[in-house]
């Protein structure tokens, strides 16, 4: 039985990939800052038929992260899969942008990135086997007026996932990013109705993504068909870059 700590996973892209790998027999540890998470996990649990636990942690605090994977281990004894789902935005232009909105954001996204594959990368090499999954953006590639944050952290996590693979190939560890185009979740859900009508136009097939369209890339990332993938960005976005 494989374990994957899934961060974000309370709602949105991270709950549905929690749902997905569990339904590949995966032991599922969801982390996230906000209580639902503990609804989420005892519905992937009863869902799949596979052990769900919830786990309240801030990615942007190494501190709780080292502690939160201590737990797991603990709960768990392994941990073969992370999956760096956490995100936050804070948009506006960058002459209004606050200095606060600017490491906000780099700090969830990319700092945040940065501090849970650290801690659990030990674990996975001395399992000789495990995979990376960072989710990015769309934008982190092509940019975007109004979330330079958010775009520069979605870029950095792209690097940052190409330099560990490099790193950890030779010891059986894949790390990939995933770059979602746009999604409908809470992230998206408040922008204004014109917003979203001009985003789907620009899409070529014409509507916006689910989860679970994410959710099955990080399936097939995890499974033995993509074992010699690895330091990839996988854009789903039905099309619109390309
Ligand atoms: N929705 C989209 O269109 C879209 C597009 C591209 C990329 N993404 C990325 O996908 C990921 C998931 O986004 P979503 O659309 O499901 O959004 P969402 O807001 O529904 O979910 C994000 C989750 O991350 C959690 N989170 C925030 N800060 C955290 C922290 N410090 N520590 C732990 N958890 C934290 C939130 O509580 C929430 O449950 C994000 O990285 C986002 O940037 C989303």
């Amino acid at each position: 039985m494989k374990v994957a700590i899934i961060t974000g996973g309370a709602k949105g892209i991270g709950k549905a990939i929690g749902l997905k790998l569990a339904s590949l027999n995966i032991d599922i540890a969801l982390w996230d800052i906000i209580d639902e998470g503990d609804e989420s996990a005892r519905e992937v649990s009863s869902t799949h038929k596979v052990t769900a636990r919830f786990y309240k942690v801030d990615v942007s605090n190494y501190n709780e992260v080292v502690d939160a994977v201590k737990k797991v281990l603990d709960d768990f004894k392994k941990i073969h899969i992370i999956v760096n789902n956490a995100g936050i935005t804070r948009d506006g232009l960058l002459l209004r942008m606050k200095p606060e909105e600017w490491h906000s954001v780099l700090n969830v996204n990319l700092t945040g990135c940065f501090n849970c594959t650290k801690a659990v990368l030990k674990t996975m090499i001395a399992q000789r086997w495990g995979r990376i999954i960072n989710i990015s953006s769309v934008v982190g590639i092509t940019g975007n007026p109004g979330q330079s944050n958010y775009a520069a952290s979605k870029a950095g996590i792209i690097a940052f996932t190409k330099s560990v693979a490099k790193e950890v190939a030779k010891r059986n560890i894949t790390a990939n990013t995933i770059a979602p185009g746009f999604i409908e979740t809470d992230m998206t859900l408040s922008l204004p109705d014109e917003v979203k009508e001009a985003y789907q136009k620009q899409i070529p097939v014409q509507r916006m993504g689910k989860p679970i369209d994410i959710a099955n890339i990080a399936a097939f990332l995890v499974s033995e068909y993509a074992s010699y993938i690895t330091g990839q960005v996988i854009n789903v976005d039905g099309g619109l870059v390309m």
